[in-house]
């Protein structure tokens, strides 16, 4: 085999959108109980390149936060939510939305089972140390776990974040 060429940055953006994609309103990662910033842009840039949206409490801190981490520097779609994020997740599944829980749990299937998303679906992610609490647990039509065997005991939320949206978007 010929060794494998680089594209260059010219030849990337050629074949890229020349501008952010607008609201697509089909998949949405929903970090709702953030407590780093960096993982929320990390999270942003990957909504980007899939085609997601954000949905996140309205806190002081995280516009702020997600201007500083998104290192793409052009602004995405960004879902503000006032109140309880558990009366917003609710409203959601009572307007037809599918409520994905990236979670180990007992009931968790894998990654590799998860299909394709057919319809609207809010992706929930845990709080980075205690992960999804018992309300938000409640509200959940599924939960999907990434397999591990090493010894920690689960991934940075934002890698475990990415690999769902890419899943569900069907473009992996
Ligand atoms: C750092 S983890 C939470 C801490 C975890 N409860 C613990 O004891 O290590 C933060 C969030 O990342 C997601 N997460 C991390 N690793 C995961 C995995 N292997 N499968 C599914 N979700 C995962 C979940 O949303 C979780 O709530």
């Amino acid at each position: 085999m010929t060794a494998a060429r680089v594209r260059t940055r010219p030849e990337l953006r050629r074949q890229r959108r020349q501008r952010a994609h607008g609201c697509w309103n089909h998949l949405l990662i929903a970090p709702l109980w953030p407590m780093h910033g960096v993982n929320l842009g990390t999270l942003l840039r990957t909504c980007d390149a899939v085609g997601a949206c954000m949905a996140v409490p309205r806190r002081p801190w995280i516009p702020q936060a997600l201007a500083q981490g998104n290192t793409l520097r052009r602004r995405q779609c960004v879902h503000w939510i006032d109140g309880p994020v558990e009366r917003w997740l609710d409203r959601q599944r009572a307007g037809g939305s599918a409520i994905v829980g990236v979670e180990l749990t007992d009931e968790s299937i894998r990654l590799a089972d998860l299909p394709t998303a057919r319809k609207r679906t809010i992706i929930v992610l845990g709080h980075e140390s205690s992960g999804i609490p018992p309300e938000g647990l409640e509200l959940l039509d599924i939960t999907v776990e990434i397999p591990m065997v090493g010894t920690g005991h689960s991934l940075n939320v934002a890698v475990a974040g990415s690999l769902v949206l890419y899943k569900l978007s069907g473009l992996c």
